[in-house]
């Protein structure tokens, strides 16, 4: 049979890891179609023989038997196992294609074929978890070929397993997200050698935390419980073991909040260490043991100050445990609980650590240099090394972020010299102040790029461990994280997370949907990145209800994902959707549930001060909204049988501090009654300018619309809004007093209470349909909105005020506009003559993109306004400044990453002295700064300079300057208001018209 194709001599060797581009799909050493070169793997009735030595380490002969059931996903057959040493491999030819998998220095079979120099392993010898893929002809008398996954230690080879399963088709999210395996008829391997690793970060995982209701509901359902009663027993940990290994990780902190890793089954230990997994406890779990053993275990209390005989006795146990087992160790100590500690200070956690390390030399018998160990950075405990402390080098200081996603602190001064290196615990799941997130995914992926190519950059590099909540739900930022910190050189563009995106979402869901499908997620986390989920029960709504239609505008967008994600979903295979609803179009059909009922909450208490019937009508659908939440997780809950029962148990609507609610709650509606009264029919109209709180008939006031200009940005329209007060029917015309160059769409129409918003509501537009004919400067146009149904006939009259201002000089190329007193700029929209050492990371943030210093290497902590670099923004304007002008700067929610060089900005227009502003105040690293929590409740810092006194625009060209001052910075907007133009909305004004 033709089944040995295998010709072509080796052909150099192809690195995986290609620096310096936006994230690219690997090369990968297969190819599947029925005639290729290479060395045929599989093919009709063909399928191959995993030849794996009996003196490799345990774990690889285990996965080896998942790489054979992988094939068999694949093939519909599984490859068989075979364990057999050199001497029993090399004696014939094999009649069936061969893969042998082995650790160098550990197995027989790749020794062999390292010492017959026919396997090079010159670039994974003694390297840290690295794996090479090749082909090899003539290993052996008799045999033509054979494929080669060659590990450097126990991770480098199970890692070149899983890149095969994952490469011929079988997603790492084959069970937690249900990824449907590839079928395939032929797997050819290609020559060359494919080489992958060391690992950009040396210790990568996931923390499984805030496990109740979601997580643990699940595990009680489907593993039998420990003595303890806890289900997070080993069948439960091979699962999440299988996934941290298929996502190259090698590292993981234990669900704690009722749980003890070591004791509720006592498989565990053992078998992290088998898969290849170093265990760790969270940061207030010192010495591998975890919280909820001192209830039972520990004779005292848990007070270094009045019980350090006891609280050593517990630790000291903690090793001895686990001393055999790949553990990393987590030292220091806080409070009882996941709490500061009332007695610690700098000295005793001092002396704390160095019993500690003692300790762990006596019982490993290592030194200390060998045993990995974090102390953890986290929430008051940099407060500690702020004050100088004396703490042996072997120890990796975890540095955190601020529970959301900003990080705290960046290695300064000799800290990066320091042998134990620096790591960073990071979030995508919270429980704490301001508010819990804790239901499903909220995380924008652009920004984990920013903060943690940052974090690298900065030499943070030796371990990173992020808090994942109950796993499932926050499936994508895992992934993201997790190819992030595998290969850093990856990820080097601003576009990079973009292009893993779409890599990753056609590994998952197919090429063809690939692009829709980043689309989306890209989309999804712009709008979580604008309010979490928890957060948006605050009152008043962060969404404007009229300025900028921004309530409105925002719902939109959930609006228009929604449907794109119900079509690409609809279009898949079946057994695709199951996987594409988990992970897509769950979050967005549930996130836009959520926001449909603080958004029509919102409106509809706005429609009611208007009294318009449609306010009953929202009500209605808040009402449909909670009740499609709860029918959303019933459909999650149901899939797959069943499989994922309870992981939407988490409750999420109607928190009011930061824990959450015992139950889902529904915010209170307002409702409109009947007119009543010998008017009530006169009264029937309403009319209501866009972006106007004031309504006719209801105030007395002269109702405007903003003004529109030849300049007025291509997203903005103008329009009325006209419906109904009560039930009942009328007919209105709409006419203009210029009505040779404003048109009005639907100029007249009916409207009918009750009904659906379609009959009680009606909008209509206006615009200016000839500029030519527009008188120049500022005049006002009357709109006349008039009853005809009744008689005498009522009227709204609204002025429509229009701006046709002098021609803009052609020598003003490019810039933003004005229009109505506001000049509104995406960050990415900055002018030619900005410097280079800016970029642009696309889709960045909660409107357009970001921009932000690059190399990350670099500060300019003077922010001097002459020299460093900067982005410079022209302009245009029609109107002087006022008194009250101003400049809004609106910058990601980052902190002071180095407390010694805190983030400036400086900016100038034309040639006015500079404003410098620090928009985040430093202090005492043991808590968070001023202002902290309602940037991150808002995604943004946002600071509004005044004009400099000296400062006055005159109508014309001018041009803003801004500096900023350190990489961790990223602008995304900036809003100049020249007196009384700009309204309070959370994310500023659309942008203005751009030339
Ligand atoms: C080993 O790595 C070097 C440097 O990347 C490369 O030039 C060489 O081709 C590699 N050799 C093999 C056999 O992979
Ligand atoms: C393939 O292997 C898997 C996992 O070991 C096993 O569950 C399955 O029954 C095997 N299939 C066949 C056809 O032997």
């Amino acid at each position: 049979m033709a089944l040995l194709r295998f010709f072509s001599i080796i052909l150099g060797a192809l690195s995986l890891a290609e620096s310096g581009a936006a994230y690219k799909n690997k090369p990968s050493p297969f190819t599947f179609a029925a005639e290729s070169t290479g060395y045929q793997l599989a093919g009709p009735n063909v399928v191959p023989e995993i030849r794996v030595a009996p003196n490799d380490l345990p774990g690889v002969i285990r996965v080896a038997k998942d790489l054979a059931a992988d094939f068999g996903k694949v093939l519909g057959v599984n490859a068989t196992v075979v364990t057999a040493d050199w001497k029993a491999t090399s004696q014939q030819g094999i009649s069936k294609p061969v893969i042998i998998i082995g650790t160098v220095g550990q197995s027989s079979l790749i020794d062999n074929l390292a010492t017959s120099a026919k396997l090079n392993t010159a670039n994974i010898t003694n390297k840290w978890e690295t794996y090479s893929h090749q082909v090899l002809s003539s290993p052996w008398a008799g045999q033509e070929a054979v494929f080669v996954i060659a590990g450097s230690d126990l991770r480098g080879t199970v890692f070149g397993a899983y890149q095969v399963s994952e490469q011929i088709g079988v997603s790492p999210w084959h069970y937690w997200a249900d990824v449907p395996p590839i079928s395939r008829k032929y797997i050819w391997a290609n020559s060359g050698v494919y080489t992958e690793g060391p690992p950009s970060v040396k210790y990568r995982g996931i923390f499984l935390n805030d496990e109740a209701p979601a997580l643990t509901g699940w595990g009680k359902a489907n593993f039998k419980q420990s003595q303890y009663g806890s289900a997070f027993v080993s069948d439960f940990y091979k699962r999440i073991f299988d996934l941290v290994l298929r996502l190259k990780g090698n590292y993981v902190w234990p669900a704690m909040w009722s749980s003890m890793f070591y004791l509720d089954d006592a498989k565990n230990g053992p078998m992290a260490t088998e898969y290849g997994i170093f265990m760790g406890t969270s940061h207030h779990e010192p010495m591998a043991r975890a919280d909820k053993e001192q209830g039972r275990f520990l004779k005292g209390s848990w007070d270094w100050k009045s019980n350090k005989g006891g609280v050593q006795s517990f630790m000291e146990e903690g090793v001895k445990r686990s001393k055999d087992w790949s553990t990393m160790y987590t030292l220091g100590m806080r409070g009882s609980g996941d709490a500061a500690s009332a007695t610690l200070s700098a000295s005793s956690l001092e002396e704390i650590i160095k019993w500690q390390q003692s300790v762990l030399t006596k019982v490993t018998g290592k030194p200390l240099s060998q045993i990995p160990q974090v102390w953890v950075m986290y929430k008051e405990v940099p407060g500690y090394w702020q004050k100088g402390m004396s703490v042996s080098d072997d120890v990796t200081l975890l540095w955190s972020d601020d529970n959301r996603g900003n990080i705290r602190r960046i290695p300064i001064g000799n800290e990066n010299k320091r042998s134990g290196g620096s790591g960073m615990y990071y979030h995508f799941d919270y429980v704490g102040d301001p508010r819990n997130y804790k239901w499903i995914n909220t995380i924008q992926l652009q920004k984990t790029w920013e903060q943690m190519t940052l974090a690298y950059d900065r030499g943070i590099d030796k371990v990173w461990i992020v808090n994942v909540g109950d796993l499932k739900a926050l499936e994508l930022p895992t992934a993201h994280f997790m190819a992030l910190a595998w290969d850093r050189a990856n990820f080097d563009e601003p576009d990079s997370t973009t292009e893993w995106l779409k890599e990753w979402s056609g590994r998952q869901f197919g090429e063809d949907v690939a692009e829709a499908t980043a689309d989306l997620m890209t989309t999804y986390g712009k709008l979580v990145s604008r309010h979490k989920y928890e957060d948006l029960s605050r009152t008043p709504f962060a969404f404007h209800a009229s300025n900028y239609d921004e309530a409105e505008r925002n719902f939109q967008e959930w609006s228009d994902l929604v449907a794109s994600a119900q079509a690409i979903h609809d279009k898949l295979p079946a057994a695709t959707q199951t996987s594409f609803f988990e992970v897509v179009l769950h979050p967005i059909t549930a996130g836009h549930a959520v926001f449909e009922i603080y958004t029509k909450t919102a409106l509809g208490s706005r429609y009611a001060t208007e009294h318009r019937v449609s306010a009953n009508q929202f009500a209605k659908d808040v009402n449909s909204a909670f009740q499609r939440d709860k029918d959303i997780a019933k459909k999650f809950h149901t899939v797959l049988n069943g499989k994922w029962n309870h992981f939407m148990d988490q409750t999420h609507i109607g928190y009011n501090n930061w824990q959450e609610p015992g139950s889902n709650s529904l915010p209170k509606q307002t409702y409109v009654t009947s007119l009543s009264g010998n008017n009530a029919k006169s009264a029937l109209m309403g009319v209501t300018p866009q972006y106007s709180s004031q309504s006719f008939p209801s105030t007395t006031s002269k109702l405007s619309l903003p003004p529109l200009s030849p300049f007025t940005p291509p997203t903005e329209q103008r329009y009325l809004d006209i419906y109904a007060r009560d039930n009942g029917t009328f007919s209105y015309t709409i006419t203009s007093s210029a009505s040779s160059y404003v048109s009005i769409t639907k100029p007249n129409g009916t409207i009918t209470a009750p009904g659906p918003t379609s009959n009680t509501d009606k909008r209509s537009y206006i615009f200016v349909s000839d500029w030519t004919s527009v008188p120049k400067g500022s005049t006002t146009v009357t709109i006349t909105v008039t009853n005809t149904a009744i008689s005498p006939q009522t009227v709204a009259t609204i002025s429509l005020p229009l701006e046709n201002p002098p021609t803009i000089p052609s020598d003003f190329t490019t810039g933003h506009v004005e229009l109505d007193k506001t000049i509104s700029i995406e960050a990415a929209h900055f002018g030619p003559s900005s410097s280079k050492e800016y970029l642009t990371i696309p889709t960045y943030g909660r409107t357009l993109s970001g921009v932000k210093l690059a190399p990350t290497s670099k500060s300019y902590p003077s922010a001097s306004y002459s020299d460093g670099p900067h982005l410079s923004f022209p302009f245009y304007t029609f109107t002087p400044s006022t008194s009250s002008a101003s400049v809004t700067v609106y910058l990601s929610p980052s902190e002071n990453a180095n407390p010694t060089q805190p983030n400036k900005y400086t900016f100038t227009i034309d040639d006015a002295s500079p404003t410098t502003v620090q928009p985040v105040p430093v202090n005492d690293q043991s808590s968070q700064p001023a202002g902290w929590a309602d940037a991150v409740i808002k995604g943004a810092y946002i600071r509004t300079s005044n004009f400099p006194s000296s400062l006055k625009l005159s109508p014309g060209k001018h041009e803003l300057k801004i500096w900023l001052s350190e990489p961790t910075m990223v602008l995304t907007k900036i809003v100049i208001d020249l007196g009384g133009g700009v309204k309070t909305s959370l994310l500023g004004p659309p942008e203005s018209f751009r030339l």
